[in-house]
């Protein structure tokens, strides 16, 4: 049997230039986990987002009373190095920070992979700082129904997510699985703020860095992938985001890059699957591309990202009247994507993403008809 690791040393992973590992490195990585979750997956993006404010765990017990089958927190870091769940370090656009007087000269412009924001950031409150803001709907112009919830749910660390993963894993009778998406790795690692060492703790803390976790580990940085499977041997599956355009922070590939038939063979070396844009998998209005085909030859499964009910983010055949806020068919999308041989999908609205999937391979009882 040919030994992976051979394969790594000779194969296209060292010839190519730039690498995915780097030349320095091609000799110690390990095999990947190679435990991915081969069923069709439902991901709560963010919880269930689309009822609540997002990243609260009232958004994912919601998800997974839902049916979702894995919660989402995005993760980012405090001042006193403490994972929690946001979206971005930025937190004036979902938290009441800026109604809270003794914060204001927080406000500041840092640089974030090169792009200049304004704002208050996760890396300069400590956690106790953080505990005493209240989350806030991200956009209350088309999820008004959700502002009834602002000012309730404080932002919670990754380890009261896990916490709540394993409380509702008893509950519901059924393991939920998580989900979680290491955000600017590289911006947080210049302040001396690094996931990969806190990551690693708190899975393994919880057993869950193993073969057959219900667990994923996402970035849209492949290095930070590399990274802690090299050096933090880290054996829970990751996945590799992606975006239409452009490329990860830093690096010299773009996603395009990635996404060829050889990128996709390279990328199977160290992970277990991709997490593209939808519209990478299925243009608005158009047909399939070969990316599902192209990754499942290379062994990786494809949970692309992100479906949502409303008008403003369903292509405009599927929208339902002009009012942007107004739900479109959203099952239709979630069912055509399901047919094109997806192995999962993150979406804001989990109850619409498990019943898609069952239409989509007609799961439906005739009870529930
Ligand atoms: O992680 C999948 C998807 O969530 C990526 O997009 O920006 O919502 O984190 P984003
Ligand atoms: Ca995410």
């Amino acid at each position: 049997m040919v030994d992976r690791r051979q394969v790594l040393r000779v194969g296209a992973l060292a010839a190519a230039a730039p690498t995915l590992a780097g030349a320095a490195v091609v000799t110690s990585l390990p095999e990947k986990a190679e435990a991915a979750d081969r069923r069709k997956i439902v991901v709560g993006h963010r919880g269930a987002s689309g009822y609540r404010p997002e990243h609260t765990l009232a958004s994912y017990e919601l998800a997974a009373r839902m049916g979702a089958d894995y919660i989402e927190p995005d993760l980012v870091i405090t001042k006193d190095g403490v994972l929690v769940a946001r979206h971005e370090p930025e937190i004036g656009m979902t938290t009441d920070v800026a109604a809270h007087p003794e914060f204001a000269s927080r406000r500041r412009t840092v640089t974030l992979d090169g792009v200049a924001v304004t704002g208050w950031f996760t890396h300069d409150f400590t956690l106790a700082e953080l505990k005493t803001l209240r989350a806030v709907e991200r956009i209350p112009a088309l999820r008004q129904r959700n502002t009834l919830y602002d000012g309730l749910f404080e932002v919670p660390t990754f380890d009261e997510v896990l916490s709540l993963r394993a409380r509702l894993s008893r509950e519901l009778d059924r393991e939920i699985g998580v989900f979680p998406e290491t955000k600017h790795p590289t911006y947080f690692s210049g302040l001396g703020l690094d996931f990969a060492p806190r990551l690693v703790r708190a899975l393994r803390a919880r057993d869950l860095d193993r073969a057959g976790a219900k667990v994923y580990v996402q970035s849209f940085e492949a290095r930070n992938l590399i990274d802690l499977r090299r050096l933090h041997k880290l054996r829970a599956p990751m996945i590799f985001l992606t975006g239409v355009t452009g490329g990860p922070f830093g690096d010299p590939r773009s996603y395009a890059d990635y996404l060829t038939p050889a990128g996709l063979r390279e990328l199977s070396r160290v992970v277990d699957g991709i997490g593209p844009d939808k519209a990478q998998v299925i243009p608005p209005g158009g047909e399939p591309t070969r990316l599902v085909a192209d990754a499942h030859d290379a062994g990786l499964v494809v949970i692309p990202y992100t479906f949502r009910a409303e008008n403003q983010f369903l292509p405009p055949q599927l929208r339902v009247g002009t009012d942007p806020a107004a739900y479109g068919k959203a099952i239709d999308e979630h069912v055509l994507f399901w047919r094109a041989g997806i192995d999962g999908l993150f979406t804001d609205q989990p109850d619409i993403g498990v019943l898609a999937r069952d239409i989509a391979f007609a799961r439906r009882t005739a009870a529930a008809a």
